[in-house]
């Protein structure tokens, strides 16, 4: 019997591993050092390039310091697409690299644990590994993970996600690939590192903390090992995103954020995700729009749809977040979790719904390098009835929906979806 065939008929889960991880202001002059220890001495550095900051210039310069020679590939998109990957591959073959650090957010991080997977596979195309452990083989080049926003957790997860851009233009297909083999071999998160962080970057980051920490604390997988890092997870976030967004050059509040990402990540790792995951992984396919952007608008939403299968964890939630529950019933107390994360939304100035996001107010690529390839003609988000059912349908897929913490049909689902194109959050706390 396979591994796959067990876990169904028996309750076995799975803790899947973390790589070691220095952490803490800063641990990023630590780069070089340690790349020496692991044997790198041609490192392709992968990143989206951080335009508007020194941040890669200065890391890139410290590891020529340490005389390491790196190659520079930094051109990851936001929502890494596949042929991203496959150009960062084929220079990583050019000039006979022998490891990887990719310097970023979720992006750089998930381009690069993808090109390490397509390497030990003679440069096979990363689709082909998209789904759970497809990868044949489990060693690959060694990789540092070094984060620059507080919200992916990539740098310590098995999850990578990739825009699939061979598939038909009008339905286009963002995925999850898990793999044991995809984690990072060091993660480095440094707090110093996010003070470029714009802020509405660091808004929506924070709100991809929060559906990282509250999807596992609710999922049907239920996984003890994950619900105390999840629960940590939202009260460090609730403490500490208003001042990471509006007090940016603060050490606290970024510092409380990071690590804050770092435990979320690491619940959902074995703990399973849900559909605001879902939810944004549809949003980013069709329309490119940030991640935890996404998150944060479908966050809401799911809550209210996930609370009756859950008012107990919802209640925990509340207070986590501050809430004095008190006196509350447990379904009073997963209301008030929903006002908190709400209020927590408009105080870091996140667009109450997608048909709010327009080109004309919507910032991504501020640090990146203008529209993509792919998306170059990206249609204004519509959220008519064309739109909802796509999405819906593209969320049915999604391999974070069979975590959510309601079993999900595209009649329950499509209200969810149709809510966050057009809906009124007002709506939710009546
Ligand atoms: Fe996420």
């Amino acid at each position: 019997m396979q591994v796959d065939e067990l876990l169904k008929p028996f309750p076995i889960k799975e803790f899947h591993p973390f790589p070691r991880a220095l952490m803490g202001p800063g641990a990023h002059e630590l780069i070089g050092p340690e790349a020496i220890k692991l044997g790198f001495t041609k490192p392709l550095v992968m990143t989206s390039g951080l335009r508007g900051t020194n941040v890669v210039q200065k890391i890139v310069d410290s590891l020529k310091y340490h005389g390491l020679e790196a190659v520079v590939y930094d051109k990851v998109e936001s929502n890494p697409k596949d042929y991203n990957v496959m150009d960062a591959v084929a220079l990583y073959q050019q000039n006979k690299c022998d490891s990887f650090i990719s310097i970023g957010g979720g992006s750089s991080h998930d381009a690069c644990k993808g090109a390490r997977i397509s390497v030990a596979h003679d440069g096979r195309n990363v689709n082909d590994f998209e789904g759970f452990n497809k990868s044949e083989n489990p060693s690959n080049p060694p990789h540092i993970a070094v984060s620059t926003t507080a919200g992916t957790g990539s740098e310590t997860s098995w999850a990578y996600v990739i825009t699939d851009t061979t598939t038909d233009p009008d339905n286009p297909h963002k995925y999850v690939a898990f793999d044991d083999a995809s984690v990072a071999t060091l993660a480095i998160d440094d707090p110093v590192l996010y003070f470029d962080c714009p802020v509405d970057y660091t808004a929506q980051c924070g709100f991809d903390v929060l559906a990282h920490a509250s999807e596992p604390y609710v999922s049907r997988l239920n996984f003890e090992p994950s619900l105390g890092n999840a629960i940590r997870a939202i009260k460090l976030t609730a403490e500490n995103l208003r001042e990471a967004v509006w007090n940016g050059q603060d050490l606290k509040g970024r510092e409380g954020m990071m690590y804050a990402q770092y435990i979320a990540a690491q619940a959902f790792n074995s703990g399973g995700l849900g559909i605001i995951h879902s939810i944004s992984h549809a949003v980013s396919a069709f329309y490119d729009t940030h991640h935890g952007l996404n998150n944060a608008i479908a966050l809401p939403r799911v809550w209210a749809f996930n609370m009756p299968a859950q008012y107990g964890r919802f209640a925990d939630i509340a207070e986590a977040m501050g809430v004095d529950t008190h006196g509350m019933t447990k379904p009073q107390a997963a209301d008030a979790a929903l006002a908190a994360a709400i209020r927590l939304l408009r105080d870091v100035g996140i667009p109450e719904n997608f048909v709010s996001v327009t080109q004309d107010t919507y910032s991504k690529n501020r640090l990146g390098q203008g529209p993509t390839k792919y998306y170059e003609n990206a249609k204004v988000i519509k959220g008519d009835d064309a739109d909802v059912d796509r999405i819906t349908n593209h969320v049915l897929g999604d391999a974070c929906t069979p975590g959510n913490a309601k079993e999900c049909t595209f009649e329950t689902v499509r209200p969810v979806v149709d809510h966050c194109m057009t809906g009124d959050l007002d709506d939710l706390l009546s």
